[in-house]
């Protein structure tokens, strides 16, 4: 798990990253102090057609052999006010493997039967924290007759990973996690659509690692 400096700084990073620029060095020490202009829920994106029901809860994503450059995400479940950890959020992730590949090929069929690969579900621990550890997803053409999505068949998806958040008190979130520099980002119309969900890798001794909290929303 990482430490809790290493998790804090995502927020800094990705909910207050603009702020912090106009604020002329004042950095760190008001990144909560203006809620509302600088923290604000994360944004949601579709389910897409690749999510499957009942994926089951798994410590690590992806196993020692599975193909690919190792990744790690580490990071936090917060409320509206970007700071309050919320334990026992249940994260679900799904992706595609190095090549591209879901673990389905009839996209839209969220409820086949078959084993699951590349998706599960995990709590986070007391202090809101997740870590997810896996392989780079690969790209994947948007798949020809999707209903609603014909227009887009044939658009190379830059590499992400799905995520479903949800705590009890608080509104529910589906999204796509993106990766900064992905050359397939500035034609991708979901990618576009959600800056706040693109986080910067950086290189680890084996594969790379990234930073993403996640704020949900009050549910009342
Ligand atoms: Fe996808």
């Amino acid at each position: 798990m990482a430490t809790r400096a290493a998790v804090g700084a995502g927020v800094s990073r990705r909910h207050l990253l603009q702020g912090s620029a106009l604020l002329l060095g004042g950095g760190l020490l008001v990144r909560h102090g203006l809620a509302g202009a600088l923290c604000r829920p994360t944004q949601a994106d579709i389910l897409g057609p690749y999510y499957r029901f009942g994926a089951p809860f798994l410590a690590t994503l992806a196993g020692a052999g599975e193909p690919g450059e190792r990744l790690v995400i580490d990071g936090r479940v917060l409320s509206a006010d970007c700071r309050t950890p919320l334990p026992n959020a249940l994260v679900e992730v799904w992706q595609a493997n190095s090549q591209g590949l879901y673990d389905t090929q009839t996209p839209g069929n969220f409820t086949e039967r078959g084993q699951f690969h590349l998706r599960g579900m995990l709590y986070t621990d007391e202090q809101g924290r997740y870590r997810l550890e896996t392989v780079m997803p690969g790209r994947y053409p948007v798949p020809p007759n999707l209903p609603e999505l014909e227009r887009y068949a044939g658009i190379t998806r830059p590499a992400h990973i799905h995520f479903r958040v949800m705590e009890s008190l608080h509104v529910p979130v589906t999204l796509q996690l993106y990766f900064a520099g992905d050359p397939y980002i500035p034609k991708d119309p979901w990618a576009q659509a959600h800056p706040d969900n693109v986080i910067e890798l950086k290189s680890e001794a084996v594969g790379r690692s990234g930073v993403f909290d996640i704020v949900l929303a009050r549910g009342l």
